[in-house]
């Protein structure tokens, strides 16, 4: 079924090439892009062959496209998700999955009434890294895991910066960057589920309404703990590292490497190469081509890390700790990370 299906991606942002290759790769048929960046759009198009449209409700009307890719700012994850979804078309959304769990809860729902797929770009299920740390944790052969600290620090300015990216009101900042990315990566690899949160986010290097640095104590449930610290700084070194301490050891991963902490060092883990971005587009056109519902990131499972990430914002808000079912629509919080 997937072989062949008409994709329009909506929104040249970075992932887009990635995207791009990822379908051709996957035997997916690359057919319009949709884009209000006018020059960027007519360059990818001319690229990849495809057709431009100036808004993505053309795109979303024609009928050879059934699978789109919203690669959009994310303050236009939701209305752009939406319209997609009630278009019938099979959404590919990237992270995180909308502004709020309210906004998720409509993506969710959508898809069911139309019954088509639902898929979030959280790559680092793909990642040679993430997933040997995944599969180690999960073995039990480091006992249980009791807590980790996951640091990620990168320049603020480091890389081309939209004027969205620079404003709260459109879900800018590097806390709702980045933060989804290491709240999924510690659900995901220890196949927890966050209980509660404790964070300080905030803007104190460039006070911009956008954050530029976050921490927070996430609780999970089996007594797991862990600390994420994102700084995008002004002048600085990058560092992306989590550590687990388990009863047993001790496991470090880095972007590029896994290491197993025992007799005071650190021994790298053999990693497989794979290529997180197709791999991911890989699975998401499996899932099109199977009778399952589920794709293998769900709506259900963004909406999750959506709320984690938002009980961040309500705890730097109010100051305390904030029950992440507090925000969940009751009765839906996942039984595990995943
Ligand atoms: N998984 C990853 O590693 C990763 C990396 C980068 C970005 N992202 C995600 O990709 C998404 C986009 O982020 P980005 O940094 O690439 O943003 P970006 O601003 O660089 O790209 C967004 C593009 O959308 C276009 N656009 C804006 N409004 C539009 C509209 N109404 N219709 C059509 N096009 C429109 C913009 O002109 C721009 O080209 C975000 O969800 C972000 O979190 C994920």
């Amino acid at each position: 079924m997937a072989n062949g299906m008409g994709v329009g991606i909506i929104g040249v942002g970075r992932t887009a090439r990635a995207a791009a290759m990822g379908c051709r790769a996957a035997g997916l048929r690359l057919v319009a892009v949709a884009e209000v960046d006018t020059a960027k759009g007519e360059a990818f198009a001319a690229e990849w062959g495809m057709m431009l449209h100036a808004s993505y409700t053309q795109l979303l009307a024609r009928d050879d496209v059934s699978v789109v890719f919203v690669l959009l700012p994310h303050f236009l994850h939701h209305p752009a998700g939406l319209a997609s979804l009630r278009a019938g078309k099979h959404v590919f959304m990237e992270k995180p999955l909308a502004g709020t769990v309210e906004e998720c809860n409509d993506l969710i729902d959508a898809a069911r009434a139309a019954g088509v797929r639902l898929m979030v770009g959280h790559h680092y299920h793909f990642t040679a890294p993430t997933q040997a740390a995944r599969r180690i944790l999960q073995s039990g052969e480091l006992g249980r895991p009791i807590m980790a600290m996951d640091v990620w620090h990168k320049p603020f300015f480091g890389e081309y910066r939209p004027p969205w990216f620079l404003d709260a009101s459109k879900g800018g900042g590097a806390w709702p960057m980045n933060a989804p990315h290491m709240i999924d990566r510690l659900m995901w690899c220890t196949g927890r589920r966050v209980e509660s949160v404790l964070a300080q986010v905030g803007s104190p290097i460039f006070g911009l309404s956008a954050t530029d640095s976050g921490v927070a104590h996430l609780r999970f449930n089996d007594g797991f703990s862990a600390t994420i610290c994102h700084g995008a700084y002004k002048d600085g070194v990058p560092r992306l590292e989590t550590e687990f301490i388990c009863t047993e050891a001790m496991l470090r991963v880095t972007a590029s490497e896994v290491a197993i902490g025992r007799a005071g060092e650190y021994k790298p883990v053999p990693l497989e190469k794979t290529n997180a971005y197709l791999d991911q587009v890989a699975a998401f056109a499996r899932a099109l081509e199977s009778d399952e519902v589920e794709t293998p990131i769900s709506g259900e499972y963004g909406r999750e890390v959506v709320a984690v990430l938002q009980a961040t914002e309500e705890s730097a808000r109010r100051g305390c700790e904030v029950r992440v079912a507090e925000l969940l629509p009751v009765g839906t919080q996942l039984e595990r990370g995943a």
